[in-house]
This record gives structure tokens, C-alpha cells and sequence, in this order.
């Protein structure tokens, strides 16, 4: 693997498990000395001795992104640990509730801004302060294709994400003159289970990725790759823009689904229980069953 990270610094939030572990991963493999930043101390812990078995120098610091005092403690350490800060992944990030918007509390989505876009917002303006001094870095914020277009009762978390795409522009404009650029990744549908701790199995369906152009759901190691090339010196004349990384998904305008082929089903066949059979056995990765359901009720 490359070693385009040999003797710098990063860290990543949210790095104990699921896309940060991956991010944090792959910088490491390409020499970066990484702190890993999450609120999940055991998972954090566990996360840094899984980086140290591998040879990358790596410590956990405990914390809330949203609250400033553990984000400027963990910039710290950052810098008297190991005297400098190159990077910069603002990648913790929480779901909303997914309640229908009458029901949402004001509480959910203060928590969620809160995490998903104060967050980057304050570690952004602690490391730049040490990246400044320090003759500049880059900064990556995971958002998501969710700030670009919705499903339902999603508020909180696709508005977090849509500030943290405005937040990147406005920062790179910002600190463009300290040599910092600034730069955010939509991932699309990302399955984390075998970054999880412990990994876990995925559980998708055909379905599942034969609905996205790209013939697969997307994994962490795909947006660790893509961190990796932005945070790079390769990616030397990218800031300010947004990345969307989604097997295609958004540019295929309708994320194609259980639900969706069920009502579509019953739309046109007036048939509920024949929707319903065939939702079941998508669900169960099944699409000769489906054939089968569609021949019968087809007469054929
Ligand atoms: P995950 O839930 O597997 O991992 C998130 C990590 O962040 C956990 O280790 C958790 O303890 C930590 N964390 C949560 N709140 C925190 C806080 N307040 N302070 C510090 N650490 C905190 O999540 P996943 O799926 O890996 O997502 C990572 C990022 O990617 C998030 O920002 C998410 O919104 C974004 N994303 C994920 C997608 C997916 O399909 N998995 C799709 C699009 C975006």
C-alpha cells in the first residue's frame, strides 16, 4: 500500500467502529499516526489496539464531539502527543429517529445537529487553529447522500448533513490562506457490519445491490479510499466540494425498495396479498419466488 501519510497526523472522529474505523484504518496503513476520537471508550480502546496489532502508532482519546471542551482536549493531545496535526476526518455522526416530523422532539433534533454538524464545526476550528500554525492540512467531513435528497421523517439527520456540505464551502474559503483545504464525502448506502465490534455478517438481500448501478452495496473501505485520496497531496487542487460516493444511486433518482415494489405491486394489480407475498419474498433474497408469485397471478 502507498505511504502517502508517512509522518503525518490524523485524526478521526467517530473512529472506534463502522466507516471511521475504516478511514482510520487505511490512513494508517499509509504511515499516518492516528488518534482515534469516539465517545465509546471500550469500542475506542478496542479500536486502537486492533490499529497498535498492526504496527500503526495509534491512541484513543474518550469524548463528545459536540461538547468543546473534549474537542480541544483531543486537538491537544493531538499535537503534544505527536507535535503536529495533518488531518482531519469529521466523521462521527448519529441517525434520527425516523418518527413522522409532528412527532419529533425538539430535543432529537438539537441532539442531532448537535453531533452531526456543531461537531465538525468545533473540531474544524480547533485543529485549524494547530494546522495554521503548523504551515497547513486538510480537513474531510463524511456527510451523506441524505443531504442531497430525502425519505421520509428524516429532518434532523438530512438537515445536519446538508449544513456540514455548506459548512465545508465556507470553511474553505476561510482557510484557504492558512493552507487548509476543506472538503466533504457523500457516501450513499454503506453496509458497516464487518467493521462493527465485533464485525458482524452483513445481511443484504439481491435486492440490495442489485439496485444501485454500481451492482453492490457500498462498504467502508470504498469511502476510506476515497478520505484517503482527498486528505492526500494528490488531491492538492480539490477543496470546497462535496464527493458523493453511492454506487450511483442518487444519479438514478429513486432508492428502489421493499416498500416501494409493494405499493407498486398493489397499484397495479389491485392485488394486496400478491404485494405483500412478493415484498416478503424480496425480503428473503428470494426473486424465484417472486417469479413464481407473478406466474400464478398471471394465470400463466
Ligand atoms: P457507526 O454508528 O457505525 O459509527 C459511528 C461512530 O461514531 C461510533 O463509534 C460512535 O460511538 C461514534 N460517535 C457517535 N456519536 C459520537 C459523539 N457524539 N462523539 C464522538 N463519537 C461519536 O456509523 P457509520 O455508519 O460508520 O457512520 C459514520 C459516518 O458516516 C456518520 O457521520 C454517518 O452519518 C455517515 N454516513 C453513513 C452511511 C452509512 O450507510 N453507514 C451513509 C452516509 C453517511
Amino acid at each position: 500500500m502507498a505511504a502517502r501519510f508517512k509522518g503525518k497526523v490524523a485524526i478521526v472522529t467517530g473512529g472506534a467502529r463502522g466507516i471511521g474505523a475504516a478511514i482510520a484504518t487505511r490512513l494508517g496503513r499509509e504511515g499516518a499516526r492516528v488518534v482515534v476520537f469516539d465517545i465509546d471508550r471500550e469500542a475506542g480502546e478496542k479500536r486502537v489496539e486492533m490499529l497498535r496489532a498492526e504496527g500503526i502508532d495509534a491512541v484513543f482519546v474518550h469524548g463528545d464531539v459536540a461538547r468543546e471542551p473534549d474537542v480541544a482536549r483531543c486537538v491537544s493531545a493531538a499535537a503534544e502527543t505527536f507535535d503536529r496535526l495533518d488531518v482531519l476526518v469529521n466523521n462521527a455522526g448519529i441517525g434520527s429517529s425516523g418518527r413522522p416530523v409532528f412527532e419529533q422532539t425538539l430535543e432529537e433534533w438539537e441532539r442531532v445537529i448537535s453531533v452531526n454538524l456543531t461537531g465538525p464545526y468545533l473540531f474544524a476550528k480547533h485543529a485549524a487553529k494547530v494546522m495554521a500554525e503548523r504551515g497547513g492540512g486538510v480537513i474531510v467531513n463524511v456527510a451523506s447522500t441524505r443531504a442531497l435528497q430525502s425519505e421520509p421523517n428524516t429532518e434532523p439527520y438530512s438537515a445536519s448533513k446538508g449544513g456540514l456540505l455548506a459548512l465545508t464551502h465556507a470553511l474553505a474559503v476561510s482557510l484557504a490562506p492558512y493552507r487548509i483545504r476543506v472538503v466533504a464525502v457523500s457516501p450513499g448506502w454503506i453496509d458497516t457490519s464487518e467493521w462493527q465490534l465485533p464485525p458482524r455478517k452483513p445481511q443484504l438481500t439481491r435486492l440490495d445491490h442489485e439496485q444501485h448501478p454500481a451492482g453492490r452495496v457500498g462498504r467502508p473501505e470504498d469511502v476510506a479510499a476515497l478520505v484517503a485520496f482527498l486528505a492526500s497531496d494528490e488531491a492538492g487542487f480539490i477543496t470546497g466540494v462535496n464527493v458523493v460516493i453511492d454506487g450511483g444511486m442518487t444519479i438514478k433518482m429513486l432508492y428502489l425498495d421493499d416498500a416501494v415494489i409493494e405499493s407498486a405491486v398493489a397499484l397495479l394489480t389491485g392485488d394486496r396479498e400478491l404485494a405483500a407475498l412478493i415484498r416478503r419474498a424480496l425480503a428473503g433474497g428470494d426473486l424465484g419466488r417472486v417469479k413464481e408469485a407473478l406466474k400464478a397471478a398471471l394465470g400463466a
